[in-house]
Formats: C-alpha cells, sequence, structure tokens
C-alpha cells in the first residue's frame, strides 16, 4: 500500500484528481470506477476545471460503485442524480459510457449480474477510486459482506444509515437497501485509490491498513492488492 498523507481536504483532492487524469492521459479510453459521498467531492470539481484545460472525457467509460435500491434517477439522493450534477453534466464523458447501477430496476438481482458483465465487457476498471465508511465499508459492503462478493443487493448497516442521514430530510427516508459492487469485483480493478479526510475516519483508516485482513473490517482487503494508494488528511491519519 502506498500512504500519502496531504495537509487538508483540498491536497487530497488535488492529489486524487491528478491522479485520475494522468490515468485518461495514458490511456484516453480509461475505465474509471467512481465513488460517491463527500469525499470526492473536491476531486469532481477539480476534474471539471482539467476539463476545461483539455482533458477530455469522449471515451472515458465510467462505472459507480453503487446507488440505493428504490431511487430512481431523478431523485436527488440518487447517486444517478449525484453523479449527473458533480460530474457528468460538467465533462464531456458520454452518457452510454457512464453506468450506475439501476436502483429500481424489476429484477435488482439481474441488474447485479447485468453491471458485473458489463464491467467484464469493457475490459475491467484501470482505476477505481473508493471512499471509505466511519465501519470501514467500502461501496456499501458493510462489515461481514464475504471477500468473494461480487455484485449485490445489500442491507445498509444502521450505522450507515445514520451516517448518510444528513443527506435526507431524516433518517427514516434513508433507503434501507442498495445495489453495490462487490469486494472481488472492486479488487479486480488494475489500481485503487481510497481518499479520506476528517478525524471521523482516523479509526476506519488504522483498521484498513493495519488490522487484519477481514471480512469484519472491509476495506482492509486492499493490503491484498498489488496497487492501492490511499490518500488521507492529517486527521484522518491520526492514528496511523
Ligand atoms: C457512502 C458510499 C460510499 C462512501 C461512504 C463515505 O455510504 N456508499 O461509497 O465511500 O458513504 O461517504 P463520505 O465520503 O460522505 O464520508
Amino acid at each position: 500500500m502506498n500512504i500519502v498523507v496531504v495537509n487538508n481536504y483540498d491536497s487530497m483532492s488535488e492529489e486524487v484528481a491528478k491522479m485520475v487524469s494522468a490515468q485518461i492521459k495514458c490511456k484516453p479510453n480509461s475505465v474509471l470506477g467512481l465513488a460517491t459521498g463527500s469525499s470526492p467531492l473536491g476531486v469532481y470539481r477539480l476534474l471539471e476545471e482539467y476539463h476545461r484545460s483539455g482533458v477530455d472525457f469522449s471515451q472515458v467509460v465510467t462505472f459507480n460503485l453503487d446507488e440505493y435500491v428504490g431511487l430512481a434517477a431523478d431523485h436527488p439522493q440518487s447517486y444517478r442524480y449525484y453523479m449527473e450534477e458533480n460530474l457528468f453534466s460538467k465533462v464531456n464523458v458520454k452518457r452510454e459510457n457512464s453506468h450506475i447501477p439501476n436502483g429500481t430496476a424489476k429484477d435488482v438481482h439481474e441488474e447485479c449480474r447485468r453491471y458485473d458483465e458489463l464491467i467484464r465487457h469493457a475490459g475491467g476498471i484501470d482505476l477505481q477510486l473508493l471512499g471509505i465508511g466511519t465501519n470501514a465499508h467500502i461501496g456499501f459492503n458493510e462489515p461481514g459482506t464475504p471477500f468473494g462478493s461480487t455484485t449485490q443487493v445489500v442491507s445498509l448497516a444502521e450505522s450507515t444509515i445514520r451516517d448518510n442521514a444528513r443527506f435526507f430530510a431524516s433518517p427514516d427516508e434513508v433507503p434501507t437497501q442498495a445495489i453495490s459492487m462487490g469486494i472481488k469485483s472492486i479488487m479486480h480493478a488494475k489500481n485503487i485509490v481510497l481518499m479520506a479526510n476528517g478525524g471521523s475516519k482516523a479509526e476506519a483508516i488504522y483498521a484498513a491498513v493495519h488490522g487484519p485482513v477481514t471480512p469484519e473490517v472491509p476495506a482492509s482487503v486492499l493490503q491484498l492488492h498489488p496497487s492501492v494508494t490511499i490518500v488521507v488528511d492529517q486527521a484522518a491519519a491520526s492514528k496511523l
């Protein structure tokens, strides 16, 4: 694992955005794995700037990690809506190349199989961006998720529902299920960059980097991946 400790959120965002833009410059038809949440917002703002100065997304293919079950694309808290607002509408990525699990699919299990098949068909993910939950989840793979899991329907942990309630009018509105790319699907990515900021992530970062590799700490699986960079601000790195 390559661990980069930076001063603050802005430096974290810059470090990660530079990696994404280098990836696209080296391979214009890169397949990117994308994350949501507050951690990558700064990265997406910078990618919009880099695009204005010439970074071309026209051949880029993207796959998002997850989507809430039951939220349609036009629901303001759906991850499709988030991606449109924060990245897709700001750069020249083609909509037919930007994939997010469909949380309102009639058969969500079939949707999971379709999603893994799409990733395989695209040749796998070149660079996967990850945030981390305070309970060390990656994507929506909560503690206890088997490392062999592929894209699947998952039930959200109580702590995740509490953490994500800040985006909804009340905790009751947070969906209790999501479709998430599995741990195995994430581990198949050629390169992985995990970003975290703030003291609330310090425990999870410590456990992911130095703790035992166990499904109880989903991010600890990254210790087994050959190309992982963890970019953390000083607060998130405070227990390392
Ligand atoms: C959500 C997402 C994760 C994300 C995590 C952290 O639950 N499913 O992909 O990494 O929250 O979010 P934040 O970056 O807002 O702390």
